[in-house]
């Protein structure tokens, strides 16, 4: 049982950032057969996402995940949410207004239909067993290893001034403990988001090897398997990647002015006659894209329809079309936001559930590792 860790080569690949065209070509495949399961046999699986609440959700989020997860949900997957708190540390100095983005991510997912009941949403610093995990998980991967991930090396990368911290480099550990501590099987994903995954099923594995297994005999964490995002890519209102950083967000908790506002100021070009040609006409195909997600069309037919009618038709129909698919998110949002003390106790509720999961696997963990006393 006393082995060193052996890397692969086929391992070595995946966690690192040349994720491979065959290896993404496996997974595109690979998913698109899990989705035609989940609907027949949705109680297979248990999902696990999340999101870093550094800041407001907006609709990147919205048309990018999180309408995906509650689609997801509602076919019957159990569905776990980590509101990953302790991720907004691991490149800033500080927690900045962390209780009201914690609430008001909440606020945005129950508005958007997460439903309490049928997903667990929780705050990973409050799950502790979830936490003492990454004990046991650092031990089986290296530090050339995490080095090679793409987003630590993305970080050395774009702020070669500041040092990196211990948290950075250890968080795609800590996100497989969020993964593999309510044996989450299925994670939905980009695919730049593939070698966490991979991260994932390395430490599942080699926990196999090196620690033994569970009472009945099975291996204690399965491999997830990354779920691939059904959605394209949304861009900012400027036309690059849409991020708070930028300014160049439409948050979900936005009025319709405030979005109605934000819209005249998109950048689109002069040409009148409207296209959907997302690779030479970036901008313009963007607000197309929008409003076939908010109206459920077809982007070209959008844009066949608009015709002539230039920039500021276009902008026209994508502010009606996402303040009208919006207007009931936003007015449940409203009263969900008005009452903190509500969201607070889902959040407990939620932290209980995933506190019980985690105690029930630190436990299996301990006894494989001969550490139950
Ligand atoms: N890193 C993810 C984000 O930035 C959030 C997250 C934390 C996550 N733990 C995870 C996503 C585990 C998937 C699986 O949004």
């Amino acid at each position: 049982m006393n082995q060193t860790i052996t890397v692969d080569e086929q391992v070595e690949e995946q966690l690192s950032e040349e994720i491979s065209d065959a290896s993404l070509q496996r997974s595109l495949a690979r998913s698109r057969q899990i989705e035609e399961d989940i609907s027949t046999h949705p109680g297979r699986y248990r999902i696990l996402t999340g999101d870093r609440p550094t800041g407001r959700l907006h609709i990147g989020h919205y048309f990018g995940s999180l309408a995906n997860r509650v689609r997801l949900q509602n076919l019957g997957v159990h569905t776990m949410l980590v509101v990953a708190d302790y991720q907004v540390i691991y490149d800033r100095d500080g927690v900045g207004q962390l209780q009201e983005n914690v609430l008001s991510g909440l606020a945005d997912y129950l508005a958007c239909g997460i439903d309490p009941e049928q997903s667990t949403i929780f705050t990973h610093s409050s799950v502790t067993a979830l936490n003492q995990l990454l004990l046991p998980f650092l031990s089986l991967v290296t530090v050339p290893e995490l080095q090679r991930n793409p987003t630590v090396k993305d970080e050395l990368a774009n702020n070669p001034h500041r040092p990196m911290s211990g948290l950075m480099l250890t968080f795609p550990v800590h996100q497989a403990a969020d993964i593999l501590f309510c044996k989450a099987n299925l994670v939905p994903v980009g695919k730049d988001q593939l070698p966490h995954i991979e991260v994932a099923r390395v430490i599942a594995r080699r926990f196999d090897e090196r620690y033994g297994r569970g009472q009945a005999g099975d291996p204690i964490f399965p491999q997830p398997d990354a779920l691939m995002s059904p959605a394209p890519a949304i861009l900012g209102l400027d036309g690059t990647k849409m991020s708070k950083s930028r300014g160049n967000t439409i948050e979900i908790g936005m009025t319709a002015d405030e979005t109605a506002k934000l819209i005249k100021r998109a950048k689109t070009d002069s040409e009148r006659q409207i296209t959907f040609d997302p690779v030479n006409r970036p901008e313009v195909s963007n607000l197309v894209q929008l409003a076939a997600l908010a109206t459920g069309g077809e982007p070209q037919q959008i844009a066949d329809e608009l015709g002539d009618a230039g920039g500021g038709g276009l902008k026209k129909l994508v502010t009606e079309a996402l303040n009208e698919h919006f207007a009931p998110i936003r007015a449940r949002r409203a009263e969900l936001a008005a009452d903190p003390d509500h969201l607070r106790s889902v959040l407990r509720e939620g932290n209980a559930k995933a506190t019980a999961i985690a105690e029930q696997t630190l436990a299996e963990v301990r006894q494989a590792m001969q550490m139950a006393y």
